[in-house]
């Protein structure tokens, strides 16, 4: 069983980011009996059980009338910013961000999100290789449950061992599909 939440998946290329966020995100739909939505930035595979949308409006049509699991790769940030905004209204649903990092750092409706999970009953996945700049600030001021794996040395790696007081040298030798976890834990009472 996966918590309700913000989620964030951290790590190398191949370390098992989306293949961990994939399950999570189809559990917590199965779950809550919601639609899902993920944003499949590089066209990743490993996504299969999300359906391929053909465009924004397709994708909104599939998730919310039907409760599907639908992934999409926007075609601009335009694109982006109106699913992150399906997302928060009308809201309850499950969100999937795989590779935030290809996106502008700053993304105003990813960080209302974030921020108003709860409120807007939709669970919110993110996966990035690194945690840098204007993203780790925004995604860390949500407090999100953190699933860290492995990582070569970076200042990704720095932060991961100083703001969430992660072993440096575990991290850099987890196996595929390896992690630890670090975040709030009062959020088991969320639990779906
Ligand atoms: N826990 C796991 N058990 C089995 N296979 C896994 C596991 N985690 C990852 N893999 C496999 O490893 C490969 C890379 O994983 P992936 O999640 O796509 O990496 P990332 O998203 O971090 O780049 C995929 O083929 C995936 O099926
Ligand atoms: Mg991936």
């Amino acid at each position: 069983m996966v918590d309700r939440g913000l989620h964030v998946y951290v790590g190398a290329p191949g370390s098992g980011k989306t293949f961990l966020a994939d399950i999570h995100g189809r559990t917590l739909a199965g779950a809550r009996g919601v639609g899902g939505l993920c944003i499949d930035s590089t066209g990743s595979s490993g996504l299969e059980h999300w359906k391929r949308a053909e465009s924004v409006s397709d994708a909104v049509d599939a998730v919310w009338d039907r409760n599907e699991l639908v992934r999409y790769t926007p075609g601009d940030v335009d694109e982006l910013q109106q699913l992150l905004g399906a997302a928060r209204n009308p809201g309850r649903c499950v969100f999937l961000l795989d590779e935030v990092a290809l996106w502008p750092a700053r993304l105003k409706e990813l960080d209302h999100l974030c921020r108003t999970w709860r409120h807007t009953d939709t669970d919110v996945l993110v996966t990035a290789q690194h945690l840098s700049g204007d993203i780790a600030q925004g995604l860390r001021a949500c407090s999100p449950r953190l699933y860290a794996f492995r990582q070569a040395p970076s200042t990704t790696l720095d932060l991961l061992s100083k703001e969430w007081k992660l072993p440096e040298d575990q991290l850099q030798t987890l196996g595929q599909g390896d992690f630890l976890m670090a975040g709030p834990i009062d959020w088991h009472a969320l639990k779906t």
